[in-house]
């Protein structure tokens, strides 16, 4: 039987919020790959452990690989520096798959269908050849699902699309006339740039950091009204739980 690769969504941080599909791939596999910056942070790296804790049935192997480093240096162009990062991954998770026979898993946080690697990766693999497999992916809650359920909202008005975008991207997305749009991957708050630009008031947001973990905090409100609160958390949890990742939902007035 061909050995298989299993991109296991793991839900966004609470060992409640694994599916039992997940579940049943966890169990499944000989050993997950796992990146040293992943463990590195060491309050997202307990989460983990404690889902693997939780559902795993006896032991459980990781087989940990160096990080590819991103370049960072020119920021215009972010797309070549992502690329090239793919490309050190993929050889490295390569090579890990070569050197480790067996079944593997990969932990991707959320669902891998959201500003995650993982496929482009496994395909890239796959391309180049050097190692057989076939591989499944495994849905995950997002955090995108949990800041929903949390705040008890809709992620638009009935009928309404709405536009995920990252911290990066905001601007253009208000500019594009979205009414609904959810951020993600918030290296700074950039909402605070429609505070800057007098156009806090037009915004309601709904924030969430740390979401399914202890330290999880929501912020509600209008955007011009909430905004010194939320840089206050976010400093705040980045300073207790050792790492802040943060999504919210911007919702223009009508
Ligand atoms: C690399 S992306 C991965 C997203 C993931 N695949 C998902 O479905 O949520 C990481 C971003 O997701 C969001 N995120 C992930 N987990 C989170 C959590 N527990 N609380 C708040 N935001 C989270 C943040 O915007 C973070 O910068």
């Amino acid at each position: 039987m061909t050995r298989r690769v299993r991109l296991i969504g793991i839900g966004s941080g609470h060992p409640d919020q694994v599916t039992v599909e997940a579940v049943r791939a966890l169990n499944s596999v000989d050993y997950f790959i796992v990146s040293d910056k992943a463990l590195g942070v060491g309050g997202l790296n307990e989460a983990r452990e404690e889902i693997c804790r939780q559902h795993i049935d006896g032991d459980w192997r990781f087989v940990k690989v160096d990080d590819a480093k991103r370049d960072r240096t020119d920021p215009s162009d972010y797309g070549k520096a992502v690329t090239d990062w793919h490309e050190a991954r993929t050889i490295i998770y390569e090579k890990a798959l070569i050197d480790n026979p067996g079944d593997a898993g990969f932990l991707v946080w959320g669902d891998p269908a959201f500003y995650d690697s993982s496929i482009r990766i496994i395909e890239r693999i796959l391309a180049r050849g050097n190692v057989e497999f076939d591989y499944d992916v495994i849905p995950g809650i997002s955090s995108l699902q949990v800041l929903a359920a949390r705040h008890k909202i809709v992620l638009h008005g009935i009928g309404e699309p709405f536009t995920v975008t990252t911290g990066r991207r905001l601007a253009e997305a208000v500019e594009a006339g979205h009414d609904n749009i959810v951020v993600m991957l918030n290296g700074t708050f950039a909402a605070q740039s429609l505070l800057e630009k007098g156009q806090g008031g037009d915004w309601d947001i709904w924030w969430g950091t740390n979401l399914g973990t202890k330290d999880e905090i929501l912020v509600s409100g209008n955007l011009a009204e909430v905004t010194e609160k939320i840089l206050a958390e976010r400093s705040e949890v980045k300073e207790k739980a050792g790492w802040v990742m943060d999504i919210y939902l911007l919702k223009r007035r009508r």
